[in-house]
């Protein structure tokens, strides 16, 4: 497979990189620490036949137009709301991403977000190293048990089964779910019940046209003042400044952000002075082993793509036909 070359947009675990260059295509590394601009992806994107792209890269319609060579864009995601989708299979460029490696990875960081807001670990944590730790304290740091609640789940696919199983299984929490079709087995409810049913929210819905600021004032205001929330979706799915007044509003016990909107958060964001809201920086499938996974099988859909062949995970299976 002489004469392909690829462009990845940020440095990723070696292993995809070595099977790509080990079938003789052509890798090139963003290696600077900031993010590429869309005006020099274009640039060095117009001799390149596939692209490894991250999730915070977007890739519209103007720059699939600017890249004729372009054959295939491997999504170092499961999410690919930052690609236009359309404008690809248009062009035929096959579109993959990497769902299940990151399953568990993400299920695994909701479960620390949810474990960390119940049991109080952000204030509890930041008060002994602020020197405050002075004696046992009956009263001090009371968390809420998860035992027996209801976990409410926007999006029961794969990582929302995953987080459910989780908390079903080890928490003995009961489930219900909102998600687009029935789940056999589990307890589907409108949106507005889950709203007002559950102890704990998890959003694993995907960003599209339906769940963009699927979360507002009227919609967070239904939920339980106590109730947890977590959202390791997307950023978008929530109107953020909405969810800031309704936590001054002193709603919600805890509420976990691993995605905001915009991404990097914005530095002076009242969310930040918040104590019972935790945020870490999109890291849901940042685990070593799950980042491995996921650089073969971005290299795996390049090179399928390239070969015009189905990917291992194709987004858009139509592109060809
Ligand atoms: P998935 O298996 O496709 O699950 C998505 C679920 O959302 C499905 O159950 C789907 O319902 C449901 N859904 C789709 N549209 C909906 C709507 N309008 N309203 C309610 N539910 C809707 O995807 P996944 O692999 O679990 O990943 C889910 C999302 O997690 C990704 O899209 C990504 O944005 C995010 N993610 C974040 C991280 C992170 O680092 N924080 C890591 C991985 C993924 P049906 O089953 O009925 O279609
Ligand atoms: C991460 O957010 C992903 O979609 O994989
Ligand atoms: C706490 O440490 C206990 O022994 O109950």
């Amino acid at each position: 497979m002489s004469n392909f070359k690829v462009y990845v947009t940020e440095n990723i675990p070696s292993q995809g990189l070595d099977l790509l260059r080990s079938q003789g295509v052509e890798v090139e590394v963003w290696s600077y620490d900031n993010p590429i601009s869309t005006e020099e992806l274009k640039a060095v994107l117009k001799d390149c036949d596939g692209l490894i792209s991250m999730l915070g890269h977007k890739i519209d319609k103007g720059l699939i137009e600017a890249c004729p060579k372009l054959k295939v864009i491997s999504n170092y995601a499961v999410g690919y709301n930052n690609i236009d989708i359309e404008a690809a299979s248009k062009n035929s460029i096959a579109v993959g991403n990497t769902p299940d490696v990151l399953t568990d990875a993400t299920a695994d960081l909701a479960m620390a977000l949810l474990l960390s807001l119940s049991r109080r670990i952000r204030e509890s944590n930041y008060s002994v190293h602020e020197g405050h730790w002075e004696k046992w304290e009956p009263l001090g740091f009371l968390g809420k048990s998860l035992k027996g609640k209801t976990l409410g789940v926007i999006g029961l696919g794969r990582i929302g089964m995953a987080f459910a199983k989780r908390c079903r299984d080890g928490f003995g929490m009961k489930l219900i779910h909102y998600s687009k079709s029935e789940k056999q087995g589990f307890n589907k409810t409108s949106l507005d019940t889950l709203l007002k049913e559950s102890d704990v929210i998890s959003l694993h819905c995907p960003l599209n046209e339906e769940t963009n600021q699927l979360l507002g004032y009227d919609k967070l205001k239904l939920t339980k003042k106590d109730c947890i929330l977590i959202n390791t979706a997307r950023g978008e799915v929530i109107v953020q400044d909405d969810l800031i007044k309704v936590l001054k509003e002193g709603h919600f016990f805890g509420v976990g952000l691993d995605v905001t909107a915009p991404e990097p958060i914005d530095p002076n964001s009242p969310l930040l002075g918040i104590e019972r809201v935790l945020i870490t920086p999109h890291i849901g499938s940042a685990d070593i082993e799950t980042r491995d996974a996921m650089s073969l099988l971005t290299a795996k859909n390049i090179l399928a793509g390239l070969n015009k062949k189905p990917l291992p995970a194709f987004v858009n299976p139509e592109v060809w036909r």
